[in-house]
C-alpha cells in the first residue's frame, strides 16, 4: 500500500530531495527513520520500483529524489492533515454532477494551461472539468472561492483566440485530490468547475445527479 510509504518520502523530503537531488545514504535514512541501514535500503527500492522516488547512483553514491507521485502523496497528507486541524477553515461545498458540452476537455488540454497546473498545482490534470451545479444552501461558500485569490493561472492568446485568468482552489473530493477552477472574470454561475489527475468518474464511480462533497481549505 502506498500509505505506508509517506513517512519515508516524508522524511526524504526533510533531508531535501523534494525538488532537486540530494546525496542521501541508506545508513542516514536508516537513523532517520529508526530502523537498519538495511531496511532503509529496501525501502528506497521499493519506493524507486514504485516510482515515487527517483535513483541515481554516481562516483560519490547514492542521490535521491521525489517523483511528481511521490509529491502527490505527500501532498495528500498534508491536505489530510490541514482539513483534521484546521476545521473552521475549511468549506465543505455539495452539489451534484453533470454533463457539459466537452469544453472542460478544450480548456484544460491546452498546453499553456496544463504546464502552469503541473508546475503550480504539483499535478498534471486529466483533460476535462467535472461539472458540478452548487446546492442553493451552498453557493455562499461558493462564492467565498469566488472573491477569494486561489492560486493563479495565467491567461493568454493562442492561435487569436484569448484563454483568460482563472483561479484555483487545492481540494479534496471525496477523498480525492483535486482543485476547484474559476475564471478570474467569471459571471455569477452555480457551477463549480473541478481538475484533478484522476478521471474522477470512474475513480468515484460518479454520474449525472450524483451529489458529491468538495472540501477546500482556506488560509
Ligand atoms: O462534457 P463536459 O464539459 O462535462 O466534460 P469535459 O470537461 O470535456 O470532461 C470529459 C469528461 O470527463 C466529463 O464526463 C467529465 O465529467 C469527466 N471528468 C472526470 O471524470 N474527471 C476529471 N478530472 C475531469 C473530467
Amino acid at each position: 500500500m502506498k500509505g505506508d510509504h509517506t513517512t519515508a518520502l516524508r522524511h526524504l523530503a526533510i533531508m531535501g530531495a523534494l525538488n532537486s537531488f540530494a546525496d542521501i545514504t541508506s545508513g542516514r535514512l536508516g537513523e532517520s527513520l529508526g530502523i537498519s541501514q538495511q531496511a532503509a535500503s529496501r525501502e528506497i527500492l521499493k519506493l524507486a520500483e514504485m516510482r515515487l522516488v527517483e535513483r541515481q547512483i554516481g562516483r560519490k553514491g547514492q542521490r535521491l529524489t521525489i517523483t511528481k507521485a511521490g509529491q502527490e502523496l505527500l501532498k495528500r497528507e498534508y491536505l489530510e492533515y490541514k482539513l483534521l486541524f484546521e476545521p473552521a477553515g475549511r468549506l465543505m461545498i455539495h452539489g451534484t454532477v453533470f454533463s457539459g458540452l466537452g469544453e472542460g476537455k478544450y480548456y484544460i488540454s491546452q498546453p499553456r494551461y496544463k504546464q502552469q497546473f503541473t508546475k503550480k498545482l504539483m499535478f498534471t490534470p486529466y483533460e476535462g472539468t467535472l461539472n458540478i451545479r452548487v446546492n442553493s444552501a451552498d453557493m455562499p461558500l461558493f462564492e467565498t472561492l469566488t472573491f477569494s485569490e486561489g492560486i493563479k493561472i495565467d491567461g493568454f492568446v493562442s492561435r487569436g483566440r484569448t484563454f483568460g485568468d482563472v483561479k484555483c482552489f487545492l481540494g479534496m473530493i471525496q477523498g480525492m485530490e483535486c482543485a476547484v477552477i474559476i475564471p478570474v472574470r467569471t459571471h455569477y454561475t452555480d457551477v463549480m468547475e473541478v481538475i484533478a489527475s484522476a478521471h474522477l468518474r470512474s475513480e468515484l464511480s460518479l454520474n449525472d445527479g450524483d451529489l458529491v462533497e468538495v472540501v477546500v481549505p482556506m488560509e
